[in-house]
């Protein structure tokens, strides 16, 4: 949905204690994955809670461009009857991937290895972001493309017609990037290799076994390798998509600081490429609890439970813990504000070149709020002035980046004034029932007025 709709500000206020269990969506890495797996398989794979936000919708609509038949049966179940390993047909239009770079990275790769040639675009956030990190690797293969200056979107890959592995050690610590390589890797004959230096998300090598690919990972001295053999016949199947981690994080972190609350959010996925702000919160000593950890779908999953945690105090997070907590910073600087002390956070370059400039959408809008923040090209530190102190009372750029426009109605639950955003559009990319949910459990959530 690249034509952005009309802004819709919000605003979020004090509240009472945040109390019951907060069913948080299904996971949108999970969620594109499924689907574009599904599209690569023949035969009906079928889904169940799919997150139906708009990133998510978009991947599908640009499946169907690409031959496979999706079909929404409705409660969060769908159903993909695939075109297989090297099928897909060339798109009429072009794939408008709205705000989702996982969607379009994903997709470029699973199409660079077919004879066919599409164009993609998006809205004004992802057509500022960098695409030479996905289709420099894609290169390798034999596919060509052609974007606007700086590698930027919208873009045109004509996808290699006698397609050749490739070996590729990912120079940024991108899931999205190995991703891309690793989907390529499926239509060119022999081994593809990929190699990153720190490790990314992986739910697409665990879901590329779990369709019936050959792939191997193994660490080495250069950082995880991961090994694909080329043109395997995947298996359509059921695919249960775990609640989402990043989305239970917002209200994990709005119990945390508004006083007396007690949140249960169920069923979190806590691979642990993925929980590092979970890690890190009760380092700081956050009141939070795994309750009725088991294990789905070959993923650790547990029921989280957040209390008032009046008596955090700020640390240094390792950057090594960066990758698994890549898109929680915004939130995490906002459980800062209310530590007592320093919150320093190092390594995390990566925030720069998101849906926004995350450091700096955060650090403006702590800043017009009260809260001290200082930065540098890949670090940044909060400075926490304790429960109870958060004056708050500005209002914030969302910069069309759904993360930080939740991050700031968090804020406001637990500042002394209201924290409002001038565009709340964008959580629908992730999390559509974010506000009815947050309100279900008792906070203050405005929308339409500053
Ligand atoms: C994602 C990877 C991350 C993350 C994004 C989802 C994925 O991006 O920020 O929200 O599903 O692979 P990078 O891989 O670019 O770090």
């Amino acid at each position: 949905m690249s034509s952005h709709t009309t802004p819709v500000p919000m605003m979020s206020s004090a509240c009472g204690p945040l109390a019951g269990v907060a069913e948080v969506p299904g996971d949108k890495s999970i969620s594109h994955r499924s689907l574009i797996l599904g599209a690569m398989c023949i035969g009906e794979t079928t889904i169940s809670g799919l997150l139906e936000g708009d990133d998510v919708l978009d991947t599908a609509k640009a499946m169907r461009a690409f031959g496979a038949e999706v079909s929404n049966l409705g409660g969060g179940n769908w159903s993909v009857h695939g075109v297989g390993v090297g099928g897909f047909a060339e798109p009429d239009g072009v794939i408008d991937c709205g705000n989702s770079g996982t969607g379009v990275r994903l997709i470029m790769g699973s199409m660079a290895t077919c004879p066919i040639t599409a164009t993609f675009t998006g809205d004004a956030s992802l057509n500022g972001r960098p695409m030479a990190r996905v289709t420099d690797p894609l290169a390798l293969f034999g596919a060509q493309s052609v974007g606007r200056k700086g590698g930027r979107l919208p873009m045109t890959i004509v996808g290699a017609v006698d397609p050749v592995p490739a070996h590729y050690i990912v120079p940024v610590p991108s899931a999205q990037v190995k991703s891309a390589v690793l989907l390529a890797g499926l239509n060119a004959p022999g081994k593809t290799v990929v190699i990153e230096a720190e490790a990314t998300r992986d739910h697409t090598e665990r879901m590329l076994a779990g369709f019936g690919a050959e792939i191997t990972v193994e660490d080495t001295e250069e950082g995880r390798m991961i090994t694909l053999t080329g043109q395997p016949e995947l298996r359509a199947q059921h695919v249960e998509v775990p609640r989402d981690p990043s989305s239970a994080a917002f209200p994990v972190c709005a119990a945390l600081i508004v006083p007396g609350s007690d949140v249960l959010v169920p069923g979190i996925g806590l691979n642990p490429t993925r929980a590092g702000l979970f890690t890190t919160l009760r380092e700081m000593g956050a009141d939070l609890t795994y309750e009725n950890e088991r294990i789905e779908g070959g993923e650790p999953v547990a029921d989280l439970r957040a209390k008032f945690s009046p008596q955090m105090k700020g640390i240094d997070v390792p950057p090594t813990r960066a990758a698994s907590m890549i898109d929680e910073y915004p939130v995490l600087s906002v459980i800062a504000a209310f530590a007592e002390g320093q919150t320093m956070m190092r390594g995390v370059k990566e925030l720069r070149v998101k849906e926004s400039d995350r450091i700096d959408a955060m650090a403006k809008g702590l800043r017009a709020n009260g809260i001290e923040v200082d930065e540098g090209p890949d670090w940044w530190a909060v400075n926490g002035l304790g429960h109870g102190n958060v004056p708050g009372g500005a209002t914030c750029a969302s910069q069309l980046d759904h993360r930080i426009a939740m991050s700031f109605m968090i804020l406001g639950m637990a500042s002394n004034a209201p924290v409002g955003v001038d565009d709340g559009s964008p959580i629908t990319t992730s999390f559509p029932i974010f506000e009815s949910l947050m309100e279900q459990l008792g906070a203050k959530v405005i929308k339409g007025v500053l």
